[in-house]
């Protein structure tokens, strides 16, 4: 059985995707058996064929080299782009516990290091009708999981990234390490949301992804201790 980490976000298109698929292939070309997963995704184009393509799943697997096939790495893949309960109640396939757990557990079976992207921000429900109510959260504390967050750099990360943090915090998921993505170094504004990030939840900024990098600048050491 593996170790997994959850990757959350300031909110959706913040960079979860971008900056797993960099956190997976920096696993792997320290020679990491690494392995990604996501429970539900919604916004999935059409590939003509009469199948949906996991847009998410797909770039993780091409950045990081994933030889998994692309259905074993999403469990619930929605056209619709909205948020995952909402694009469920829509086509009657709704989102289940259960097999998101034994999804994830499979995965995890099969990697040493499992990294989990999650939908949309912190607050994503992904079920909600007569019989189940299912928020993210749910799924985090159910499989028992840490988080890190990707955050944009720029305005306004002070507040999102605050408030994701001690949103997590009072659903008491752990949260270990911060991603900053879009880094401009040098940027003083960028430098000190780092600064008052780290002073007001006491969580590290662990890497600075720039626009159009291809590695992530972490030590592997580092990194390898966010997975529990
Ligand atoms: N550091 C970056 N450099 C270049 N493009 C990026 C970067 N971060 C995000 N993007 C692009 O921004 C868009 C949204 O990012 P994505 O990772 O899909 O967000 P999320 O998974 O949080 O919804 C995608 O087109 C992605 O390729
Ligand atoms: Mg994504």
């Amino acid at each position: 059985m593996g170790k997994a980490l959850f990757v959350t976000g300031t909110g959706t298109d913040v960079g979860k995707t971008y900056v797993t698929g960099l956190l997976v292939k920096r696993l792997k070309d320290a020679g990491l058996d690494a392995g990604y997963y996501k429970a539900a995704l919604s916004g999935a184009e059409p590939d003509g064929k009469g199948h949906l393509i996991p847009g998410d799943a797909a770039w993780v697997k091409q950045v990081a080299g994933l030889s998994d096939p692309l259905e074993d790495l999403v469990t619930y893949v929605y056209r619709e782009a909205v948020s995952p309960h909402l694009a469920a109640r829509h086509t009657g396939v709704p989102v289940e516990m259960e097999r998101i757990r034994t999804d994830f557990n499979r995965a995890k079976e099969h990697h040493a290091y499992l990294t989990m992207e999650g939908s949309g921000g912190i607050l994503c429900p992904l079920c909600w009708d007569d019989r189940q109510e299912l928020l993210l959260e749910n799924v985090i504390q159910g499989l028992d999981l840490g988080c890190v967050i990707v955050a944009d750099a720029g305005l306004g990360t002070i507040n999102s990234t605050v408030l994701t943090v001690e949103y997590l915090r009072s659903r008491t998921i752990p949260v270990r390490g911060i991603f900053f993505n879009h880094w401009i170094p040098g940027d003083s504004m960028q430098e000190d949301n780092r600064a008052m990030v780290e002073r007001l939840t006491g969580v590290p900024v662990l890497a600075f992804i720039q626009q159009g990098d291809t590695e992530m600048d972490i030590k592997i050491e580092e990194l390898i201790k966010l997975y529990r």
